[in-house]
């Protein structure tokens, strides 16, 4: 009997992908996701990859109600891997409260119901953007939380307080939260991939919807920074990289190998990359010249940052095999298959 995991944010950019390597990994999916952020039609997209069609709950996890229903008819849920959350930067900015209810009130409702459960297993999607503008680079699971830059990065703070607290209340739950860097690409199969809603925030979408003629030109904000090309470094990592890392981690969990019961791992290649490096690999990748100008820092942003692997790579047994040039590719890939359907 296969183990059956609840994937919440299941139709979004990391969740997808994540549902992709659990099914593969023999695991049953079922997913929820309220649709404010991604497209039924990437159902559609999982299951010509898999064969499998995940289930698939439209509700929308703020409203305890409906989770705790979804608890009661899946009385047989193994584990939970919670991605659904708000999570553009600066929109948390303009709505806090849309963040701190939606990114926090539905965590706690998800924590209520798994603490009932005989041995509930929970992984958290959390973000290298709870360490700020870290002092020392590599950045490790040791360094410092400084206070967030922003709603969004709060409400991931926040949420791994409550999970270790909670874990400290409840023994028997065993959960682990991963600190994403930045994540990437697409599947090989281009069946799914980063589906941005109007304007993309993120630096790769922009990048492919640029040099697909649907943007003029990029804004790199900023190259006055004290880095040696003067633009912004970033650990740029493999959305499948991203996904396996979630299986191995589920996994972890599930054969009980934890020393305690709530564990903290940085998600990342451990190289940093800048802007226009980022560039540089995209039109290497895609043959493209991609047309762009220098602009203004963007508020917020953070000079530099790069994940130390040591922790994943030692105690998960899991690096990173993708490069930022395999992952410019699969986006490019990805970006011409939206093309060809639009
Ligand atoms: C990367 C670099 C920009 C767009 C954020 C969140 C993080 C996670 C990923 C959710 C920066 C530059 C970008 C553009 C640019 N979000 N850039 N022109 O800000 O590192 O991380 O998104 O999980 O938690 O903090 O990612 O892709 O927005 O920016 O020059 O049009 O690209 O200044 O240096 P970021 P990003």
């Amino acid at each position: 009997m296969n183990k059956k995991i609840l994937v919440t944010g299941g139709l979004g950019f990391i969740g997808s992908h994540t549902v992709v390597a659990l099914q593969e990994r023999g695991f049953d999916v079922v997913i929820i996701d309220n649709l404010s952020n991604s497209s039924i039609e990437v159902l559609g997209g999982i299951t010509k990859i898999t064969r499998i069609s995940p289930e698939f709950e439209n509700l929308d996890l703020r409203d305890k109600q409906s989770v705790n229903n979804f608890f009661e008819k899946y009385q047989d849920i193994d584990g939970v891997i919670h991605f659904a959350a708000s999570k553009a930067v600066g929109e948390s900015v303009q709505n806090p409260l849309l963040y701190y209810e939606n990114n926090l009130n539905s965590l706690i409702y998800l924590l209520q119901q798994l603490k009932e459960k005989e041995a509930p297993k929970f992984i958290f999607s959390s973000s290298c953007t709870v360490y700020g503008q870290a002092d020392e680079l590599p950045i490790t699971e040791n360094a410092p939380v400084k206070k967030a830059e922003s709603p969004y990065g709060n409400t991931k703070q926040i949420g791994e307080e409550i999970i270790f607290d909670t874990c400290s209340a409840v023994p028997h739950l065993k959960a682990i939260s991963l600190r994403y860097f930045n994540p990437i690409g697409a599947h090989h199969s281009a069946n799914i991939g980063e589906l941005p809603i109007g304007t993309p925030q993120n630096l790769v979408p922009y990048i492919t919807q640029t040099a697909a003629g649907k943007r003029e030109q990029l804004s790199i904000f900023g190259n006055d920074y004290p880095t040696p090309d003067g633009t912004c470094i970033r650990d740029y990592i493999h959305v499948m990289d991203l996904a396996r890392a979630h299986v191995i981690a589920l996994e972890r969990l599930l054969d009980n190998e934890q020393e305690n019961n709530y564990e903290v791992f940085n998600l990342g290649t451990g190289k940093g990359n800048s802007v226009l490096e980022a560039v540089q690999a995209f039109e290497k990748v895609s043959g493209k010249k991609l047309p762009y100008t220098f602009v203004d820092r963007r508020e917020g942003d953070i000079v530099a940052a790069y994940a130390d692997t040591t922790k994943a790579n030692r105690v998960l047994n899991w690096t990173a095999e993708f490069n930022i040039e395999d992952a410019m590719e699969s986006a490019w890939k990805w970006q011409q298959k939206l093309e060809e359907k639009n």
